[in-house]
C-alpha cells in the first residue's frame, strides 16, 4: 500500500474545507455490484449499451424492464462496503463536502452519505412516461411492465440512458462545487464516460489538488496530483483513519 501517498492526501484533506468526491462503479465492486462493461455485466448476451437507451425502451419496454429487474434483484441484497462508509465518515469531517456518484445502486445512501448527487439517477426510482411523476420503487421483482398508480402510464427507470442529457440543474451544481473545491478525490471510475470523465480535470484547472483512487492506472492518472492504486474499500478507510492521526 502507498502509505506515503495516503499520508500526503490525508494531510491535504485535513486542511481543506471544500472537498468534492466523484465515484464510479469501482467503489461498489467490493460490494459485489457487477460492472457495467465487464463480462459479468452481460445479461443474456445483451450489452448494457444496447439496453440502456430510449430507443431500446421504445422498441421493447418489457425486455428493458426485465434487464432492470435482473439488476435490481442482484443489487437489492448487497451492502455498502468500507469504501462507502469511509466517504460517509469523511462527509462529517469536512465543512463543505460534495459527493457525486455515477452509480445508480443507492449504496452511498445506504452507507449514510447525506446528500449524494446521483448524477445518473437511481435504480430505485421510477418515472411515468405520461405524467412525469418520479417516485421511489423498491419492488423486486417488479410487475412488468410497471404502470403509474396515478395515471396508468408506462413507468421507466429513473436513470440517465445513453444518448440522454443530464439534468442541467444538477450539472450546474456539480460544476459550482468543482470550481471551488480545494481537494477532489476521483474514486473507482475509468474516465470513459463524459461529462464525469472531465470533472477531475475541471477541478484541477480551477486550482484543486486532485487525487485518483483506483485499482488500476487510468488514461487520466498522469494528469492528477496523486494517483493511488488499490482497492477503494481498503484505501479510503486508511485515508480517513490517517486524518485523525
Ligand atoms: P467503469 O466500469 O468504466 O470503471 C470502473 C473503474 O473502477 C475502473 O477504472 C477500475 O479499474 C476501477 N475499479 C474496479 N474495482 C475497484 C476497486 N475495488 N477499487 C477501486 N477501483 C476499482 O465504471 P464507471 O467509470 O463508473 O453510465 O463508468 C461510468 C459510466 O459508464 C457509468 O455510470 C454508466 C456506464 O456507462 C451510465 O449508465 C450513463
Amino acid at each position: 500500500m502507498d502509505t506515503e501517498g495516503i499520508r500526503q492526501v490525508a494531510e491535504k484533506l485535513k486542511s481543506s474545507t471544500r472537498v468534492v468526491v466523484l465515484t464510479g462503479a469501482g467503489i461498489s465492486q467490493e460490494s459485489g455490484v457487477p460492472t457495467f462493461r465487464g463480462a459479468d455485466g452481460l445479461w443474456q448476451n445483451f450489452r448494457a449499451e444496447d439496453l440502456a437507451t430510449p430507443e431500446a425502451f421504445e422498441k421493447d419496454p418489457v425486455l428493458v424492464w426485465r434487464w432492470y429487474d435482473w439488476r435490481r434483484s442482484l443489487i437489492q441484497p448487497l451492502k455498502p462496503n468500507p469504501g462507502h462508509y469511509a466517504l460517509a465518515d469523511l462527509e462529517k469531517r469536512i465543512e463543505d463536502f460534495t459527493l457525486v456518484t455515477q452509480n445508480v445502486d443507492g449504496l452511498h445512501k445506504a452507507a449514510g452519505s447525506k446528500h449524494p448527487i446521483e448524477m445518473h439517477g437511481s435504480l430505485w426510482r421510477v418515472r411515468c412516461m405520461q405524467c412525469g411523476t418520479d417516485f421511489e420503487n423498491r419492488e423486486v421483482p417488479i410487475d412488468i411492465p410497471p404502470r403509474c398508480e396515478t395515471c396508468g402510464g408506462l413507468l421507466r427507470p429513473a436513470v440517465v440512458w445513453f444518448g440522454e442529457a443530464l439534468d442541467q440543474e444538477i450539472l450546474r451544481e456539480i460544476y459550482r462545487c468543482l470550481e471551488r473545491a480545494e481537494t477532489m478525490l476521483v474514486v473507482g471510475t475509468s474516465g470513459a464516460v463524459q461529462p464525469a470523465a472531465s470533472f477531475g480535470l475541471v477541478a484541477k484547472k480551477a486550482g484543486a489538488f486532485v487525487v485518483e483512487v483506483n485499482r488500476s492506472k487510468t488514461p487520466q492518472s498522469a494528469f492528477f496530483d496523486v494517483s493511488i492504486q488499490g482497492k477503494a474499500g481498503e484505501l479510503l478507510p486508511h485515508l480517513v483513519e490517517h486524518m485523525t492521526q
